[in-house]
């Protein structure tokens, strides 16, 4: 096909040799297929704030990190510097978070390269080497189901241990590949320790793979991994082989146990010194 207007600087640029398809436009983006040398590649080509939905809204952008303090100022101010600095903050996480989950081994599509708002990455792709399928696509069997359930767990896990929250985790940004499940669609990424929203985002992402997971394997739908993860991570006690139960008491609602045991043996002991006195007395 004929580039589109915003895939030519990179190819004026070397970066991509042609296009071959669009495979989706997305809510806040277009990708396409793209060919560089032998290999084929996958552009994301981001599109303009104002015709993006309202995603990046304040969740998103807080504490994201910018180079420096006059950028900040513009981005509060809203100036046509500012939109432009949010507008690379937002674009940039993306990359930065692709970059850092790599690195801490969860299964992302290797980036390439970040070029005037084009995002160069790895195609995800299928065992005949087609742009994979979403998770909505497919169809599981129960045992599968729970497997990937249980793998993406770990993933999320992962994720926690290089500080990331991923914000929109759903069947919709989850690829199959053909060594299994690839998680896409980073820019609203967040830092987990730093967000007054993380623990918000990550309670909906882990709700997400149980209801979406729990349309093949029902008994998924009764587990609360959210609440279990975000308290160890919280205490500092989260390793990313941490054994999880599926089940949280809430500290609110938790009963002291051994208290109530502590109280109840007392009560007996005082019930047998009571018996006792009686039978003195008598
Ligand atoms: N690296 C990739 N490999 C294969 N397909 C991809 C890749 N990245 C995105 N896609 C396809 O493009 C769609 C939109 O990309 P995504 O990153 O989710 O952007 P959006 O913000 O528009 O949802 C995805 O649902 C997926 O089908
Ligand atoms: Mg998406």
């Amino acid at each position: 096909m004929k580039a589109p207007a915003r895939l030519q600087a990179l190819m004026d640029e070397g970066l991509i040799d042609s296009v071959s398809r669009q495979l989706m436009s997305g809510k806040e983006a277009s990708v396409y297929v793209v060919r560089c040398g032998d290999e084929t590649r996958c552009a994301k080509v981001y599109k303009a704030a104002t015709e993006r939905s309202f995603r990046q809204a304040v969740d998103y952008t807080e504490n994201r990190r910018v180079k420096n303090s006059r950028q900040a100022r513009a981005m509060a101010k809203g100036t046509r510097f500012g939109r432009e600095a949010s507008e690379a903050a937002w674009q940039s996480a993306e990359v930065d978070a692709l970059y850092r989950l790599a690195a801490a081994g969860v299964r992302v599509p290797r980036p390439y390269n970040f070029f005037e708002g084009v995002l160069l990455m790895e195609l995800v792709a299928d065992a005949e080497g087609d742009a994979a399928p979403r998770l909505n696509d497919c169809e599981f069997s129960a045992e599968d189901a729970r497997a990937h359930h249980a793998s993406l767990l770990s993933e999320v896990l992962r994720m926690l241990g290089a500080g990331v929250v991923h914000g929109d985790l759903s069947e919709f940004n989850i690829l199959l590949a053909a060594d299994g499940p690839v998680i896409i669609d980073l820019p609203q990424a967040v830092d987990a320790a730093g967000n007054n929203h993380a623990q918000r985002m990550l309670l909906r992402d882990v709700e997400n793979l149980r209801n979406f997971f729990g349309r093949f394997a029902p008994e998924l739908l009764k587990t609360d991994y959210g609440h279990e993860i975000w308290d160890l991570y919280q205490r500092g006690l989260l390793r990313e082989d941490s054994a999880l139960s599926g089940r949280f008491e809430r500290p609110q609602a938790a009963v002291d146990l051994g208290g109530v045991l502590r109280e109840i043996d007392d009560a007996r002991a005082e019930e047998a010194a009571r018996r006792l006195r009686m039978q003195q007395a008598s």
